[in-house]
């Protein structure tokens, strides 16, 4: 039971090549070696990268279907130029779950990097949870712009549930009602009382070998706290944890 710092700081030094090539511009060698010590650290040095790779190629090659478009800059943490942001994806594309909840959707990011991959598996459901319309973070300026998870282009919306209102009250009916859950991702209130109640309310659906991840850890002691209770193989990007569930 460990959290591993799994920083580009920490990741540069164990690759120096891909920290010279971050350094001259390409981020991609950087992230890349990122993801896959990730893997390494969460299922062991013998575990099969190959299905990784590919998801990553997959980025590199820019094969996802793209966001609706506005005419208002985006302001998103998890996006495709971090390494969080592809770990998302490639944690889907990997795992290839029947269910995915996230909630805190705003514009839309994290859902539609999770709905690409899940349209890519062709098999799954993400069951979005956020309230209607309203942000509290204010760097996200919802002020008169269009709907929560307007990104979402209609073609991707035939493995998504998104359902209004408050986690408190939508995670736990929304748990009940599929029984079990393959991938959860926290990005809602980061506040320290708001995680543990999602990890603690999630937790018990979450099976064998699924992920709790979260945006925003660093944030308060929540998801330290969480893995250790649940003595939890973990990991920590800049500002992502991502848990693998071990019961
Ligand atoms: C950081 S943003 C989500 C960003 C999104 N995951 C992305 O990648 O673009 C946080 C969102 O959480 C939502 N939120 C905050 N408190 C919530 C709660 N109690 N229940 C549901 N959603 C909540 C806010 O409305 C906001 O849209």
């Amino acid at each position: 039971m460990s959290i591993k710092n799994s920083s580009a700081i920490a990741a540069a030094i164990r690759n120096p090549l891909a920290a010279l090539k971050f350094k001259l511009g390409n981020k991609s060698a950087m992230h890349e070696a990122v993801i896959l010590d990730s893997v390494k650290h969460l299922w062991g040095k013998n575990a099969d990268l190959k299905p990784w790779k590919e998801a990553l190629k997959e980025l590199n090659n820019n094969e996802l279907i793209a966001p609706n478009e506005n005419n208002f800059q985006t302001i998103v943490g998890n996006n495709l130029n971090t390494s969080f942001g592809k770990w998302i994806y490639c944690c889907i594309r990997v795992i290839k779950p029947e269910s995915v909840i996230e909630t805190g959707v705003a514009h839309g990011y994290s859902s539609w990097i999770m709905l690409n991959a899940l349209k890519k598996n062709n098999k799954g459901t993400l069951y979005s949870i956020d309230l209607p319309n309203h942000d509290t973070n204010s760097d996200y300026n919802f002020k008169d712009q269009p709907t929560t998870g307007w990104m979402v282009p209609e073609t991707l919306k035939e493995r998504w549930k998104l359902n209004l209102g408050d986690a408190k009250i939508l995670l736990p009916q929304i748990l009940k009602e599929i029984g079990t859950l393959n991938i959860f991702f926290h990005d809602s209130d980061h506040s320290y009382e708001h995680m543990k109640y999602e990890f603690e309310t999630s937790h018990p659906y979450i099976t064998n070998g699924g992920l709790l991840l979260s945006d925003d850890v660093h944030k308060n002691v929540a998801f330290a706290e969480y893995v250790y209770k649940n003595k939890l193989s973990a990991l920590q990007f800049n500002k992502g944890g991502a848990a693998i569930i071990s019961k």
